[in-house]
């Protein structure tokens, strides 16, 4: 039954949202931040069901500061605040530098081993390299502190066919969780498809974005049709969708899906895609931490707000 509220009487030319502003003194959409005590949106990886944080974290240049104070000191606090927010995803790669010991040793640290979700890649030709490079990974994130590795990626897909092979036994003998391929590049889609679709992986990760549309033509279709979890890399297009919008304020209407942010534009934008995990925005500030997890609290745009969402940012 619905109870008449007293003072302000609703009528035939008030629609139900406006009721509820005028009702509740509300802005239309509230935005929700990112806080401890805020449930961040989970997605969960197909092959499991286990649920991850929708946005996770990636260390390609951000984390790639051994023996810098003054960095070390904020990619700490960041990863601090990522844990404490309740993410978990974190991505990196032995192609980027000392970022997976820096993350071993911050994580270390902090004690936060076992809430994090720790991916990282193996890149290199050949079996044994293979197998040297991953093992060395695994020293240098400190994986041992929280158990088997979470997700182990063939980066670029370089000697993805050996490296898969390798990490089939691994996973058999629970030294990985889950397995997948990445690469960053709409020129790789193809040979992405054909690695879907040759069977045994959980994850890809491919680069997808406001700016970087071309995945959603037929790999996130295919992936969610083969059940296969998807990490969104440069969901930020490394930054330059920063540059689009440079001096352009956010439209009034980002509000109605509790958009606070540019960031949680682009992000919201690519979590609304439902075939998508998780986006791993890189950063090692702190303030970006809290405004990107921003966007996987609240709400999220449906189709037609997408769309809108993509003509508003073509017609800058
Ligand atoms: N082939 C592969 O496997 C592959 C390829 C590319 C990327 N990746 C993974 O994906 C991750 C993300 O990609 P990416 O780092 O290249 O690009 P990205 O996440 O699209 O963009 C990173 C840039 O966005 C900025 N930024 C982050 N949050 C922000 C915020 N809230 N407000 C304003 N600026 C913000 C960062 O600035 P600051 O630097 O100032 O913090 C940085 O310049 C990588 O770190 C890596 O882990 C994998």
């Amino acid at each position: 039954m619905l109870i008449e509220p007293q003072g302000v009487a609703p009528t035939p030319f008030l629609s139900r949202r406006r009721t509820l502003q005028l009702l509740t003194g509300l802005p239309l959409a509230v935005h929700l931040s990112a806080s401890p005590a805020t449930p961040l949106l989970r997605r969960p990886i197909p092959a499991s069901g286990e649920l991850l944080p929708a946005i996770g974290l990636g260390t390609w240049q951000a984390f790639d500061v051994a023996g810098q104070a003054e960095e070390l000191v904020q990619a700490r606090a960041a990863l601090s605040r990522f844990a404490e927010l309740g993410a978990s995803v974190v991505d990196s790669s032995p192609m980027y530098g000392t970022s997976e010991s820096v993350l071993g040793e911050l994580a270390a640290a902090l004690g936060v081993h076992q809430r994090l979700f720790l991916a990282t890649k193996v890149w290199t030709s050949g079996r044994e390299a293979g197998i040297r490079q991953m093992e060395q990974s695994i020293a240098r994130m400190r994986v041992a502190l929280k158990g088997p590795l979470d997700l182990m990626q063939v980066h670029n897909l370089v000697d993805a066919k050996t490296h898969l092979a390798t990490l089939q036994d691994w996973k058999a003998a629970g030294r990985v969780r889950y397995v997948g391929v990445t690469h960053y590049h709409e020129g790789a889609y193809a040979e992405i498809e054909r690695a879907l679709r040759a069977g045994g992986l959980d994850f890809v990760q491919i680069n997808y974005s406001l700016a970087e549309r071309s995945a959603d033509r037929r790999l996130l279709g295919l992936a969610a049709d083969m059940r296969i979890a998807v990490i969104v890399n440069r969901p930020l297009a490394g930054g330059s969708l920063f540059g689009r919008i440079r001096g352009t304020p956010l439209p009034g209407w980002a509000a109605e899906f509790g958009c606070a942010s540019w960031a949680q534009f682009f992000l919201k934008w690519i979590l609304a895609h439902p075939a998508v995990t998780c986006a791993i925005p890189g950063t090692r500030n702190r303030k970006y931490i809290e405004d990107n997890l921003g966007a996987a609290v609240g709400a999220l745009p449906d189709a037609a707000m997408r769309r809108k969402m993509a003509a508003h940012i073509d017609a800058l």
